[in-house]
């Protein structure tokens, strides 16, 4: 057996013999990701039923995972698909018991779960937040890594998350359609809000994001290791086009968040009054 050889550095949290700043990008990141998780945990909170929240949201009478005021349905994408516990559709399966949840607890571990357990943000994520290297060349603070085993097999269900997210993106692309069906006394009329507009993008910036997975690239390449003259042309053509955006998948990963987050915070704007959400064509 081959054993292990170990360079000959510093052991410790932070120990490196690295004299630029590599601090910078893990910091960086660590800041990001843990603001989108505080906002985001923020807002699955705030629309749930329960004494800490219920000043806030729909239990205060006010619901603000939706822009509705103008006869548009600009519904935020932390909300969707909309399960309202006890309501009409999904939300009539949701046992009494369980009334209290919010709307976005229900589906936020789709999303949560494939960024999760997404080989870019496994990445920076051990970086940031375990310092398991924070950096290459830096020590860690807790031994050796060991790879993804015991509690990080859970990362191996990633391509069941694509799978959720790859539906997820029809639902999104249903809610960016409903954006431009405006609602008046029982007509309907086509129009694009700038709320409309931002929901276009949010679903451009995932669907970059989603379709650059390595395990969409994966299975759209015909879940095989190596092309073979002949045999998998088609599965190749796919697997570059694939390729193209994996290439950026970093770029699509902080993109996408960073506009999911911003997407809700629009929405909430706009429902809280703050400002109001322009319709641009069409309309009511
Ligand atoms: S590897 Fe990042 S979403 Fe699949």
């Amino acid at each position: 057996m081959v054993e292990p050889r170990h360079l000959p550095m510093d052991r410790g949290l932070g120990k490196t013999e690295r004299i630029d700043a590599w601090w910078k990008s893990p910091m960086a990141m660590a800041i990001y990701l843990g603001l989108a998780i505080a906002y985001a945990t923020w807002r699955g909170l705030m629309e749930a039923d329960f004494w800490i929240f219920s000043d806030f949201g729909n239990s205060a009478g006010t619901q603000t995972m939706a822009i509705e005021d103008k006869g548009s349905h600009v519904l935020s994408p932390l909300f969707s698909p909309l399960i309202i516990p006890g309501e009409d559709g999904l939300g009539s399966r949701v046992p009494e018991a369980l009334w209290w949840m919010s709307p976005a607890m229900f589906i936020l571990i789709i999303p949560a779960g494939f960024r999760g357990t997404c080989y870019y943000y496994r990445k920076a994520y051990y970086r940031s937040f375990f310092a398991s290297p924070a950096a290459c060349a830096v020590s860690t603070p807790f031994g050796d890594y060991k790879g993804e085993t015991r509690l990080f097999l859970f990362q191996n269900l990633h391509r069941y998350f694509m799978y959720l997210a790859l539906l997820y993106m029809f639902v999104l692309t249903y809610d960016l359609w409903m954006a431009t069906q405006f609602h008046q006394n029982g007509n309907t009329s086509f129009g694009v809000s700038v709320g409309t507009l931002v929901l276009l993008l949010n679903v451009i910036l995932l669907s970059g994001y989603t379709l650059g997975c390595h395990s969409f690239r994966h299975m759209i390449g015909g879940i095989r290791n190596r092309f073979r003259n002949g045999g998998g042309s088609i599965a190749e053509a796919c697997w570059k086009s694939c390729t193209k955006l994996n290439k950026n998948h970093n770029k699509w990963a902080i993109y996408s968040l960073f506009w999911v987050m911003f997407s809700d915070f629009y929405i909430y704007s706009c429902t809280e009054g703050w400002w109001s959400d322009i319709v641009l064509i069409g309309g009511i």
